[in-house]
């Protein structure tokens, strides 16, 4: 309970309860909607402008005065080939002409790639309190003036040897990601094998081999799971896919119905979409291109090829064109507003609570 009531402190909240980052899903005003009830709201900005996350991280500060985390992106862009992107750039011109997209060839815009490198001076300048990350961990530069302005810097592993690099790079706290998490694998040490651990068995190991707190995530959106996940040594937990399917969520209807209706088996790991191993529902896209068999550029490029496709598969409401992110409990995500999914959650942990100080006295 010490390192718990710890971590609230360093996070300024009530409740060790953090609304995951999701890129395509989160809007400001859920993570508004859940910084105002006491929890952690996470703003996903990894990959855009510097434009585009000013104008986000103004737009959540409209409608919260607490504090919120903004999460990024921290992959370092790989070189181009160009004969696997022009293979690539083909079949998604057949596979639209198929399902009748309209997809033209001006719509593979050259590749424009935005760094953490160019969001950096943007959340000095707005002293955000947490930051977040994925996909890596940022240059010691980024990490020493993040830390200057008083941020808090939360990084993600997915195995005990990507959290030890974070800890010894002066990260404050852990992010461990479960296989059983929606979107994409945090996971960076790219020239091993992708870890593939269950939250189950990564908490206990991770707070075995770091001094830091742990915040779980991966399939939480219950008392039951984050009663698992406080016991096998996490001090908060991330809740990504339960919030899917709230009101403040961006994800198209078709997305949003899926997931209720979801069985366990429907959740795979795919790199079709953007070329980082993502966990999401079965669809067509991703079986035509394992169908197809040909190699899948890295991401980012992968994701900037097939953007206008899914653009447009979306604006359809199409489920079957374009991502559908979501961890293993996907029907778990309820049509509810982003707070009352949230109290539902603060109604849970306040019972755990209550449980640990019958325990304690
Ligand atoms: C739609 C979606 C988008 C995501 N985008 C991000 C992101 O931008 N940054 C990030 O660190 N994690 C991202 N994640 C992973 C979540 O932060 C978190 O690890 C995951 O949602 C936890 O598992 P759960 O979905 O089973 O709750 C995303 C997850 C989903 C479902």
């Amino acid at each position: 309970m010490e390192r718990k009531s710890d971590i609230l402190q360093s996070l300024g909240i009530d409740y060790p309860i953090i609304q995951a980052p999701m890129l395509g899903a989160t809007t400001p005003a859920m993570v508004a909607a859940v910084s105002n009830a006491g929890g952690l709201g996470s703003l996903p900005v990894g990959g855009l402008s510097p434009d585009k996350t000013l104008e986000l991280i103004q737009k959540t500060k409209e409608l919260t005065n607490k504090p919120f985390a903004v999460n990024l992106f921290a992959h370092s862009i790989g070189a181009v080939d160009e004969v696997q992107v022009a293979r690539m750039q083909e079949f998604m011109l057949q596979l639209a002409a198929k399902y009748n997209l309209p997809l033209g060839r001006q719509d593979f815009e050259p590749f424009q790639f935005y760094t953490y490198k160019e969001q950096i001076d943007i959340l000095v300048k707005e002293r955000i309190p947490i930051v977040s990350f994925t996909f890596g961990i940022l240059n010691d530069e980024s990490i020493a003036a993040l830390q200057a302005s008083g941020s808090i810097l939360i990084g993600t592993a997915t195995c005990a040897k990507e959290a030890v690099l974070l800890q010894e790079r002066g990260i404050d706290m852990i992010a461990a990601q479960g296989i059983e998490a929606g979107g994409h694998r945090g996971s960076f040490l790219l020239e091993e094998p992708l870890p593939q651990i269950a939250l189950m068995a990564l908490l206990p190991q991770l707070a075995d081999s770091v001094q830091l707190p742990i915040i779980a995530a991966g399939a939480i959106y219950n008392r039951a799971t984050m009663r698992a996940a406080f016991a096998l040594g996490a001090q908060a937990v991330q809740v990504g896919t339960a919030f899917l399917a709230s009101h403040e969520s961006a994800t198209i209807a078709a997305h949003k119905a899926a997931l209720s209706t979801a069985a366990d088996t429907d959740s795979m790991l795919t790199r079709a979409f953007s070329g980082r191993w993502a966990r999401g529902l079965r669809n067509t896209f991703a079986e035509e291109l394992v169908r197809a068999g040909i190699s899948i550029p890295d991401y980012p490029i992968q994701n900037s090829i097939t953007a206008k496709f899914r653009a447009l598969a979306q604006q359809q409401n199409n489920k079957e064109l374009t991502n559908l992110w979501a961890g293993q409990a996907a029907h778990k995500a309820e049509v509810k507003s982003t707070k009352e999914i949230f109290e539902g959650l603060v109604k849970d942990w306040k019972g755990i609570n209550h449980e640990y100080e019958k325990e304690n006295f």
